[in-house]
């Protein structure tokens, strides 16, 4: 895809594919077959009622959708729910002894929790949260990885109606720091390592350090890995271990929260340097994870779940904690990385817990492509659905997934969606529409999605005729705002393609910020983010962000960071640096470099290159002119430099990185 963000044309270059049929044995036991729940939720907004029937309500809403203070809505008014309750209490009468989480160490530790078990251990973290002060809408930050602890702790943080704000485990001391800061929270979660390819990673460190800048120190609650720290903890922090055991056998009763009250923050990257924290309603979201979680992933009670995601992310909230239980079935959760300590790591899992749903990225079938059909051999594992999500998957990684773990068997749903969304978005319904390699597919039930041009304008539905993404109806599961800064919603997701002087709702577009093509046949093929926002291995990176963290550095004067293509990442960050004057370039900075972002952000955002330059191409006025640096990156022809202020710039970097024979 090549992009002229200012005159908003977008170029691709595409070959349609041939549609897959999903196999007759799966469309008999789908959750969905009937092709008229399309119509169902055409009736808006009474459509999305069909969710939020899927769950137990205290009171049910009087009003299903408050458009008339658009953009923010307001979803099943009046209505009081708890998402603990949901996801825990409501099972026990029917399956108190089936497991809900099933975990798997790195080491091949196993733990299952059945959901009596999680109903105790949620009640008894819940009176701990509350001994130490922890009351209904206090922000609590979690800081945790991939052990049980974190979705007991988000769970038990919803009983009490305490948001959550999870941070990704990879994240930095800087990056939790500043989503404490921002959240105003005066808590925070975390423990005090976990395992990482065999080695104890020492996590309690990035706390410590988070704090040291802090006049107002936030709580913090420990979990430890083991029985006993592996790890210094300072005096002052809390065992959340020792203080469960205060409050054995301890019942919490699940705090009646109103539809509108707030379950969970999300912090994402933007185009400026400052994550948003996306806020996310309680029965809104609630609803539509779990109507997604039942309508496109087919999850059902009797199966065994897999989302190999990080719970850090939106994906793992949603479809790893939230959804899943909800509906009450087994969600298996994995510690370790998929190659330790060896490439058959995730198919050995499959076949020990017989994994029914597979839920993975197009980063990781482009790896397991990589590692070869061999990795494969020698595990039994059968699979109904798969599913891929976060970034655009190449058709070809698409036919070998579904060739080689799919076993031509598995239906495939390619799911696009964001942070911002709650849950899936664009997909087929597995049961009822044919799969098409590359392309998301169809909308979800009830979303409006469109194409449009850099005026708004509808665009033809045609391969080649690419626009922006933009969502033209709300939906249950949408942010309520950026937390803490109404203007910096609207201004991110509304004004560029909404009447934002109007009352009326139906005025009003959110813009996702990916570009996108649809076909004739309705199906949408997502391209890739428009803005300064990169996906690198699924994760999302702003370039602010990393520029930031680059100055951060003495000796840089500059830097600009273009996105470019990785066989298997999909993306990744090059670095383009001037330095000040004095400064010669050498390992040492380039080193320095690379310790600033993983300082700033976390070592998941290193930059693959950085490559020292005299100076950056801008235009006149001054603007760094990062698609040229992209077109260098990804050895395309430059597009045009006539806005350059010098423009034998980019040629200049173009043969410092190319030679002369570059394009
Ligand atoms: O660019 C799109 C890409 O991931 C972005 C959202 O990232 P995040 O908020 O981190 O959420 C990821 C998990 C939902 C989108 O703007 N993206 C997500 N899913 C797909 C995708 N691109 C193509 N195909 C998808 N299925």
């Amino acid at each position: 895809m090549s992009t002229d963000k200012r005159r908003g044309t977008i170029e691709a270059h595409l070959v349609e594919q041939q549609y897959y049929k999903p196999p007759d044995e799966f469309i008999e036991q789908a959750n969905i077959k009937d092709p008229n729940i399309y119509e169902r939720f055409e009736k808006f907004p009474e459509g999305f009622e069909e969710y939020a029937n899927l769950l137990d309500w205290y009171k049910t809403w009087d009003q299903v959708f408050d458009g008339s203070k658009p953009p923010f809505y307001k979803w099943f008014v009046g209505g009081k729910i708890n998402a603990s309750y949901n996801c825990v209490d409501r099972h026990l009468s029917t399956r108190k002894n089936q497991t809900a989480l099933l975990w798997e160490g790195e080491d091949g530790e196993q733990k299952n929790i059945t959901y009596q078990d999680l109903y105790r251990e949620i009640n008894e973290i819940s009176a701990a949260l509350k001994s130490v002060g922890i009351k209904e809408n206090d922000i609590v930050t979690l800081h945790l990885p991939m052990v049980l602890e974190l979705p007991m702790t988000m769970l038990a943080c919803s009983r009490i109606g305490a948001p959550h704000s999870e941070v990704f485990a990879g994240f930095s001391a800087t990056a939790l720091s500043d989503r404490v800061r921002d959240a105003n929270s005066e808590y925070i979660v975390t423990i005090d390592g976990y395992y990482r390819r065999g080695e104890f990673l020492n996590h309690i460190e990035k706390t410590d350090a988070a704090l040291e800048g802090m006049d107002e120190r936030p709580t913090v609650l420990v979990w430890t890995r083991h029985e006993k720290p592996m790890v210094d903890i300072k005096e002052e922090y809390i065992l959340l271990k020792d203080l469960q055991k205060e409050h054995k056998r301890e019942l919490v009763d699940p705090v009646e929260r109103n539809a509108e009250d707030i379950l969970f923050l999300m912090y994402t990257s933007g185009t400026t340097g400052k994550p948003k924290g996306c806020q996310h309603r309680t029965g809104g979201y609630l609803a539509y994870a779990t109507g997604t979680s039942k309508y496109i992933l087919d999850i059902k009670p009797e199966d065994t779940y897999w989302c190999a995601a990080d719970i850090g992310w939106i994906t793992g909230h949603s479809y790893i904690v939230y959804g899943p239980l909800a509906l009450g079935t087994t969600s298996v959760m994995y510690e370790g990385t998929p190659d330790y300590p060896h490439k058959g790591r995730i198919w050995e899992i499959a076949e020990k817990y017989s994994v029914d749903i597979f839920h993975t990225s197009p980063t990781a079938v482009r790896m397991f492509m990589k590692w070869g059909e061999e990795h494969l051999e020698g595990y039994d594992f059968s699979f109904r659905l798969m599913t891929s999500v976060g970034e655009p998957i190449q058709p070809e990684a698409w036919i070998w997934y579904y060739e080689y773990i799919g076993k031509k068997e598995a239906v495939i749903v390619d799911t696009w969606w964001q942070t911002e969304t709650g849950g899936h978005m664009i997909t087929n319904l597995p049961g009822i529409s044919d799969m098409k390699p590359g392309s998301a597919g169809l909308a979800a039930p009830g979303i409006k999605p469109m194409i449009v041009d850099g005026e708004g304008k509808e665009i033809d539905r045609e391969v080649g005729k690419a626009g922006n993404l933009i969502i033209t109806r709300p939906w249950p599961g949408m942010l309520q705002t950026v937390y803490g800064d109404d203007e910096r919603f609207i201004s991110t997701y509304w004004e560029e393609f909404s009447d934002t002087n109007s009352s009326e709702w139906e005025k009003w577009s959110y813009k996702a910020g990916d570009g996108a093509i649809q076909t004739s046949d309705k199906y949408f093929r997502i391209l890739g983010r428009l803005d300064d926002v990169m996906n690198v291995a699924g994760h999302r990176l702003g370039t602010m962000e990393l520029e930031s963290a680059i100055v951060e550095v003495k000796s840089v004067a500059e830097a600009a960071v273009a996105s470019r293509k990785h066989p298997e990442k999909g993306e990744v960050p090059d670095a383009y640096v001037v330095l000040r004057e004095g400064n010669k370039a050498s390992d040492e900075i380039r080193k320095c470099i690379n310790e600033s972002v993983e300082e700033g952000i976390g070592k998941f955002a290193r930059p693959a290159n950085v490559i020292f330059v005299e100076d950056l191409p801008k235009t006149r006025s001054g603007k760094i002119m990062r698609r040229l640096l992209e077109n260098i990156s990804n050895d395309e022809e430059l597009g045009d430099t006539t806005t350059l202020s010098d423009p034998t710039i980019a040629e200049k970097i173009r043969i410092q990185v190319h030679g002369e024979g570059g394009k």
